[in-house]
């Protein structure tokens, strides 16, 4: 089938990548030139695991092609919309001028039988009022929602296996003839098991806020729960193993630390309670203020901690900050707790010096203030104190033997819960970790 992909961010050139891969003829559409030219290159322009090579293989077949002109969507039966929404300056709201700006440009493109598919995250009611935009230019064309699902990190995976397909059409009916276009698109995965829903487009759209609502409520009530264990002189993470072994709980996405960042849990539920405002349902989500309140003490208190580790002062501290993404396998640094922290810690006096594997491009381009290493063994020498502030596996997999003597005193505080206290602390560490006695 011949795809358009309108958007080649995150979504999109993942997206692109993964159809060409599934056996479509797919052309990637982005307004931004140099990121069509590097994925033109075969080169992806920020770090997704496994996604260099994808784009490599599935050009060496002719399938994928890019453009910076929305007339190269003319001809494909499928587009998809993958552009950004992001939070409104100085707003919770979503803005969609990406959303609306791409449907405009692919209108004069549309002919009969054309199915929009839409797959960034919107506030519910765009869809319909997209679908009666189209309907007004191409009366034989329509659009379906069908959100994604994807994990920075994990993106190529979970476009290929995704764990559901869902379908929002405009009756939300099985029957729908945009359903079995979605179908043979989807051929593999649905081959292989995967999931797939039919509902209408309000529904659709709420599946994927709600989601993500639900995985923001997780984290913050674990950390809630590292903040009650902090006060009574508990351990967060052995409560959550506990309560994690009930499958009705589970233990996935209970691991307390610094909280969540990055460009879609924040700006999500913040545009979730603003559309629920705006519908009159604004008490329905009000839990989600103490969600998004909770996650940002958490900054405030790692800022704390340090100061404690660093006996009361942060002035002329040398701090070294391990992880600048707001997850590891990630360069994203979008709403970054990490850096976040190291521009608070800066604000106050320390020193810091701040290294990742991949984020350092970005994050000196949010962070220009801030002193940036490379090389993670220079970072740490002669550091006052360490703060473990992404997962990656590099700083899982310290040896705090060999590591207390390149830094000045050995003080850790680990913000993701992921190092063996025991250890550390036998090596002459002072170690700190969250929610942790
Ligand atoms: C999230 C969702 O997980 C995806 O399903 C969704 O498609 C995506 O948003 C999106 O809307 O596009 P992502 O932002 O890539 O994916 O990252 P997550 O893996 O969800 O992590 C989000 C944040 O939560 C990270 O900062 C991570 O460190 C933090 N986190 C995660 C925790 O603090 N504790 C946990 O137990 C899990």
């Amino acid at each position: 089938m011949r795809i358009s992909v309108i958007g080649c961010g995150y979504l999109g050139a993942v997206h692109a990548a993964c159809m060409a891969k599934l056996g479509h003829e797919v052309v990637g559409i982005d307004v931004d030139e140099k990121k069509i030219s590097d994925l033109a290159a075969a080169t992806a322009p920020f770090f997704e695991p496994g996604l260099d090579d994808l784009l490599r293989e599935v050009q060496s077949t002719g399938r994928l092609s890019f453009s910076c002109d929305a007339a190269a969507a003319a001809g494909s039966r499928v587009h998809f919309i993958c552009v950004g929404t992001p939070q409104r300056h100085g707003e919770n709201a979503a803005d969609l001028t990406f959303v609306d700006a791409a449907v405009e440009a692919l209108l004069p493109h549309l002919s009969p039988g054309d199915v929009v598919v839409g797959k960034s995250t919107v506030p519910v009611g765009t869809a319909s009022r997209l679908n009666r935009r189209i309907r007004d230019v191409q009366p034989e064309a329509t659009l379906v929602w069908n959100p994604e699902f994807l994990r920075e990190g994990h993106a190529v995976a979970d476009t290929l296996h995704p764990d559901r397909l869902v379908y929002g059409n405009e009756d939300g009916l099985e029957d729908n003839p945009a359903v079995s276009v979605l179908d043979e698109v989807y051929a593999s995965p649905i081959s292989s098991g995967t999931p797939r829903l039919v509902t209408d487009h309000p529904t659709s759209e709420l599946v994927k806020t709600a989601a993500n609502s639900f995985l923001a409520t997780k984290i913050s009530f674990i950390n809630a729960m590292a903040e009650l264990c902090e006060a009574a002189g508990a351990d967060v993470t052995q409560l959550a193993d506990a309560i994690g072994l009930d499958d009705r709980i589970g233990r996935k996405f209970l691991n307390a630390g610094i909280g969540f960042g990055g460009g879609c849990l924040p700006k999500d539920i913040r545009a979730f309670m603003a559309r629920a405002g705006e519908l009159g349902a604004d008490q329905a989500l009000t839990f989600l203020r103490e969600v998004d309140a909770i996650n940002m003490r958490r900054r405030s208190k790692v800022v704390e901690l340090t100061r404690e580790l660093c006996d009361g002062s942060l002035l002329g501290k040398r701090i070294t900050v391990l992880g600048a993404a707001f997850k590891p396998e990630s360069d994203d640094v979008r709403d970054s707790p990490a850096l976040s922290i190291a521009a608070q810690l800066q604000l106050q006096g320390a020193v810091v010096t701040v290294t990742d594997p991949k984020a350092l491009r970005n994050a000196q381009r949010r962070f220009p203030e801030l002193h940036y290493q490379q090389d993670a063994e220079v970072a740490m020498s002669g550091a006052e104190a360490l703060l473990l502030l992404t997962e990656w596996k590099q700083y899982r997999d310290l040896d705090p033997y060999e590591l207390s003597g390149s830094v000045a005193t050995p003080k850790i505080l680990d913000g993701r819960n992921i190092l063996n206290p025991e250890k550390w602390r036998a090596a002459g560490w002072s170690y700190r970790g969250l929610g942790r006695p």
